[in-house]
């Protein structure tokens, strides 16, 4: 994987200036540079999750896979062993069903194990119907909702207290263009990312004076995913970026490098 060179990466690393959202989408990623930390990827068996789960991994951090998809969650644990990175470990979990004590199980779970947790990419989530709002059938809209914004919301909860025993715990929900701005017939989805985009703020707000947690959000922008196809059928997939191409952006956001960087919204491909 090639990553543009555009910033200067000792500035980025020593720097108290936060990067801008230009250096943190072209970061540099020195190698290693998350060695040391434990970082949870939610949606990691396909898709953007999963490659951001294997790159983590490539960067040297303890990756915890969790979703849904066991033996698809098995293939990124053998894919992450074979290449020669840290044990990961595997986390299934729905969040459509998964109470608030499981997730606190969970975090319990992690503290034996691991003993700490650095950071957490919120990345599962569902696209729900592409219909106007005065159609939407309701209880697809409440399960996007919940899947997309509450269960995200429960499991930053039940993580907070070993996040804040992080040295520099990073939180990253990912947005999209249409939780940014809202757009006819994206429905719940869209809702529900602008709901993470103040769910983010929100915790930026609450924590910002008190801990060193940065909550962020990440716009990936149209990417070569299954849930892209099946929001554009008609588009030529191959006029996308794949997500190996965006993971600069992924990488620094749970880097030192981003240490400064709180309550943005990063779009990965601004012109999207
Ligand atoms: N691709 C794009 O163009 C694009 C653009 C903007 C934003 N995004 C956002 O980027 C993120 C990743 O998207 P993607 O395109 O990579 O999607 P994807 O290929 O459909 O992957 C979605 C992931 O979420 C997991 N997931 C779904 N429901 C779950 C549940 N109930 N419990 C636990 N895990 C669940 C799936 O795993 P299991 O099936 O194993 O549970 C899968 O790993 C999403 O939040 C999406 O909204 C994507």
């Amino acid at each position: 994987m090639s990553y543009a060179m555009s910033t200067n990466l000792d500035t980025n690393l020593t720097s108290n200036t936060p990067l801008s959202h230009d250096a943190i989408r072209h970061f540099v990623a020195p190698e290693e540079c998350l060695q040391g930390k434990t970082i949870l990827v939610t949606g990691a068996s396909a898709g953007i999750g999963r490659v951001a789960a294997l790159t983590y991994a490539r960067y040297g951090a303890t990756v915890l896979l969790l979703s849904r998809n066991i033996s698809k969650l098995e293939a990124v644990y053998d894919e992450i062993e074979n290449s020669g990175g840290k044990q990961p470990a595997i986390l299934p979990m729905d969040l459509e069903t998964a109470t608030y004590d499981e997730m606190r199980r969970l975090a319990k779970l992690i503290d034996t194990e691991f003993g700490q947790l650095d950071g957490v990419l919120h990345n599962a989530g569902i696209l729900g119907q592409l219909t106007p709002l005065e159609m939407y059938d309701v209880d697809l809209f409440a399960k996007v909702m919940y899947v997309n914004a509450t269960a995200t919301f429960m499991l930053t909860q039940a993580l907070l207290p070993l996040l804040k025993e992080s040295d520099n715990g990073s939180i990253v929900f990912t947005s999209s263009t249409v939780g940014t701005h809202p757009r006819a017939f994206w429905g719940a989805y869209a809702l529900s990312k602008q709901t993470l985009e103040g769910m983010s703020d929100i915790f930026t707000q609450e924590t910002q004076n008190t801990t060193n947690l940065r909550f962020n959000c990440i716009n990936p922008g149209g990417t070569r995913t299954n849930m892209r196809a099946h929001a554009f059928p008609g588009e030529n997939p191959m006029t996308l970026k794949t997500p190996e191409d965006i993971m600069s952006g992924y990488v620094c956001l749970m880097s030192d490098a981003s240490i400064g960087v709180r309550g943005q919204v990063v779009a990965l491909q601004p012109k999207d």
